[in-house]
């Protein structure tokens, strides 16, 4: 048999992820052609900048001005998309499907929003789009799920899937620094998004998780159904105050199976300090998934970085190369369940939401405040599992955190509003759902 020339590759952005693809392709050339059985070969690259300084080895790649030149090229067989955003990257994507090309992307934002259309149109033109990337960065996360796992019924997953946030959370209870002190050490690192109020405000672990949860139950992806509460209101208190009670708080993406649909939910969470994925720290991802047959299945690693994003890459790469040859109607599907078998399963809103809550307040110290806090919490049927009233010797207001067990959502949202009309409440209710990931 002939011996087959390498597969053509056109790269769009050469930033942190783009740059770590050139490298890590370039060092284990041999390697990965003796997995994919070709080897592959960067042809064509584009940036916004062809200027811009970069140190990486582009040897052998023609960089181009024009995207669009990359995903017209004839020689090209794969696109790999990492720009980011929305455009150009959806119209490339689309235009390289159309082309007949098949795209690797590591583009959760593109994916959570817009996979429906791109994975259809990827259907009906028989390419593949790849993805392993979007989703926690070097852990091979999607693989698991759609192929390691396809035998069991999913009844949950919960993970720390954005590294940003997980960094500066670590670094709040480590070290006490300062949040935007941190956030600019993510971004130097190349781990925020290019704008990092999607990481602080959850809109990229939402993204992933819209992505997971589409995997695990067989339902298309929708964004749009996500409750999604971001970082910022955390203070380092509540990580101390967390501590104390035998928590970490963690930023989770929370997908789960309940009798009257699905939950999905990303928020900051207290989870019990013994939990392994409690001692996840720093950019490090993790997410435990929960199959009927296979049990509890962690996983962990590097949530973004230049290497382990291209590890990923990489990964897709030569999944698709393998995959050439074989059967369009054959092949591993997109969402893991065959696109006429998806589900409309009804998703939860947040008030219907069961969960135990940490509740943070701050209340003027006299006489009779805890027993009409404690009142309003056993009105709405909430009982306390542990209470703290915290020394400030020197201050008139004073923090008092409370844990309850589970009650829905919508019980504490009134207690909550009622416990803020008290006059010797100080402000807003600090309120973080709890988990104990069982
Ligand atoms: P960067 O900002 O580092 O890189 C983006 C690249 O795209 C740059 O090379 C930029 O050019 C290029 N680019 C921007 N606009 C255009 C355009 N209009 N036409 C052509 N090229 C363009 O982003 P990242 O590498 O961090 O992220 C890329 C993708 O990977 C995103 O979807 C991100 O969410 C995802 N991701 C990132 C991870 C990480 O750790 N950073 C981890 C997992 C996923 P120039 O260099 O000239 O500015
Ligand atoms: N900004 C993302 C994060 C990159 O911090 O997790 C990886 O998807």
């Amino acid at each position: 048999m002939p011996e087959l020339g390498p597969v053509k590759i056109g790269l769009l952005g050469l930033g942190t992820v783009g740059g770590g693809t050139v490298t890590v392709l370039r060092r284990n050339a041999g390697l990965i052609a003796a997995r994919a059985g070709r080897r592959i070969e960067i042809a064509l690259a584009t940036a916004k900048d062809l200027n811009k300084p970069r140190n990486l080895d582009l040897t052998g790649i023609e960089l181009v001005a024009d995207a669009e030149r990359v995903v017209d090229d004839p020689s090209i067989e794969i696109v790999a998309e990492l720009i980011g955003g929305m455009e150009p990257a959806r119209s490339l994507v689309l235009r390289a499907i159309n082309n007949g090309k098949h795209v690797v992307t590591a583009n959760k934002a593109l994916i959570a929003l817009h996979g429906n259309e791109i994975f259809a149109q990827a259907q009906a033109r028989g390419v593949m789009v790849a993805f392993e990337a979007a989703v926690a960065g070097g852990i091979p996360v999607i693989k698991v799920m759609r192929e390691a796992l396809a035998g069991n019924d999913i009844l949950s997953l919960a993970g720390i899937i954005n590294g940003t946030c997980n960094f500066i959370l670590s670094a709040m209870s480590e070290a006490g620094r300062d949040f935007n002190e941190v956030l600019a050490d993510a971004q130097r690192l190349g781990y925020a998004e290019a704008d990092p109020a999607f990481d602080i405000d959850g809109i990229d672990a939402a993204h992933k998780l819209t992505i997971l949860a589409a995997l695990a139950f067989g339902i298309p992806l929708q964004f749009e159904n996500v409750y999604v509460e971001g970082i910022r209101a955390i203070t380092r208190d509540d990580v101390l105050y967390a501590e104390r009670l035998g928590y970490r708080i963690k930023h989770l993406g929370i997908a789960r199976q309940v009798a009257n649909g699905i939950e999905l939910r990303v928020h900051p969470t207290l989870v019990p300090a013994r939990q392994p994925i409690a001692r996840v720290n720093g950019v490090m991802n993790a997410v435990l998934v929960r199959g009927d047959a296979a049990g509890p299945v962690l996983l962990s690693g590097a949530g973004a970085g230049a290497e382990a994003t291209a590890s990923s890459v990489i990964a897709d790469l030569v999944d698709v190369v393998r995959a050439l040859t074989s059967d369009p109607e054959n092949r591993v599907p997109h969402l893991a369940f065959q696109p006429d078998t998806l589900e409309d399963l009804p998703i939860l809103p947040i008030d219907d939401i069961e969960t135990a809550y940490y509740l943070r307040l701050m209340v003027a110290d006299q006489p009779g405040v805890l027993a009409d806090v404690t009142r309003i919490l056993s009105d709405r049927g909430i009982s306390i599992e542990a209470i703290i009233q915290l020394e400030h010797a020197a201050l008139e207001i004073v923090p008092i955190v409370i844990l309850t067990h589970r009650i829905k959502e919508r019980a504490m949202n009134d207690a909550m509003a009622a416990i803020e009309q008290l006059s010797a409440i100080e402000g807003k209710v600090a309120r973080i759902r709890v988990e104990t990931l069982a």
